[in-house]
């Protein structure tokens, strides 16, 4: 769909050069992760009761929420990796049939990790058999068909389900119990973005500025995703353009070539924000009006557009659609 933006926080998980860079640059332990500490210790506390219990038992259900690109999937990996487990990754949608759910789980050994990116978008029979199997480790099937049709009870080994979402609101309540950890992720703080950027820069071996660092932290949106995302495409611009350092004056430059403003907005958001205020001056506007606007899907403009925005204060949500701020007109330089 459309040109591809830089600061879209979409895993581009079917872009293997782009899969195998953030793999790069995923720490695989809790002392590496920067940022996000309340979670942190909370699932430190959970996995060192677990360790120390030392009984055959696992780690509650986790289930981690929040706006895309803010590391959901590599704390998976540091859980996995601090329980000493391992790890299996897979999607809602990927799921497409209860036999594939009942292939994963059946193929776990106790103590496994199981990953499910995007769990809002299960099939309501793929959750349906996921609920009995992560409350007891049991597994419903019907087999066969037509009158010879029974339903089989397997056991499982013991696993611990992670399950991610950017909407916790679209998951079903049934599902949403059977997570003993609930989590939201929140977006970083600027110094915490500046010491991924530094690390990100350090893991590619090239040197950056205090002040680049800073500047750069300013406009990835305080999402990691994109800091990283960023330091790449500046990186390629000091080595064409400069002498490969990254340094305030090549990151200013290649920001303005890329269009990215001081606040990480990019002609997309700037796009929308503009056509909403334009076209519906001062009111509210439905999420499907603001779609059909932009040429983009409601959910993209939900997911990706929206949760940035409205954390800056640029978009409100009211009972009656979203609306532009003063803030946002401002920064448009937009009359209001
Ligand atoms: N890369 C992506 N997210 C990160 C984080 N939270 N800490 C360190 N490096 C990261």
């Amino acid at each position: 769909m459309g040109i591809e933006r830089l600061v879209d926080t979409k895993s581009r998980a079917n872009d293997s050069a782009e899969e195998v860079f953030e793999q790069s640059l995923r720490p695989t332990d809790f002392e590496n992760y920067i940022g996000q500490e309340r979670l942190k210790n909370n699932l430190k506390l959970a996995i060192s009761a677990v360790k120390k219990r030392n009984d055959g038992g696992t780690l509650d259900h986790v289930l981690l929420y929040g706006p895309p690109g803010l590391g959901k999937t590599t704390m998976a990996g540091v859980i996995a990796h601090e329980l000493g487990a391992n790890l299996k990754i897979t999607s809602g949608p990927a799921i497409e049939r209860a036999g594939d759910l009942a292939s994963i789980l059946t193929n776990l050994a106790d103590g496994d990790v199981l990953f499910i990116d995007e769990i809002h978008r299960l099939r309501r029979a793929v959750e349906e058999l996921l609920y009995s199997a992560m409350e007891d480790y049991k597994l419903d099937i019907v087999v066969g068909k037509g009158p010879a049709a029974h339903s089989m009870r397997i056991d499982l080994s013991k696993f611990t389900v992670i399950g991610a979402t950017t909407r916790t609101g679209a998951l079903a309540g049934p599902l949403r119990d059977r997570f003993g950890i609930i989590h939201r992720l929140e977006y970083y703080k600027n110094n915490e973005i500046k010491q991924i950027i530094t690390r990100t820069a350090g893991i590619l071996k090239t040197e950056i500025t205090d002040d680049a660092a800073e500047m750069l932290s300013t406009r990835s949106r305080l999402t990691p995703r994109i800091a990283n995302r960023l330091v790449k495409r500046v990186r390629d611009f000091a080595d064409v353009n400069g002498d490969g350092i990254i340094d305030e004056k090549t990151t200013k430059s290649a920001l303005e070539l890329l269009e990215i403003d001081e606040l990480g907005l990019d002609p997309a958001d700037r796009n929308m924000l503009r056509l909403m205020e334009e076209n519906y001056p001062g009111r509210p506007i439905g999420l499907s009006t603001i779609a059909a606007l932009t040429g983009d899907e409601a959910s993209t403009i939900e997911d990706y557009y929206e949760p940035y925005l409205l954390q800056i204060g640029f978009i409100e949500r009211t009972p009656r659609g979203r609306m532009v701020t003063a803030r946002g007109k401002k920064h448009l330089g937009l009359n209001s």
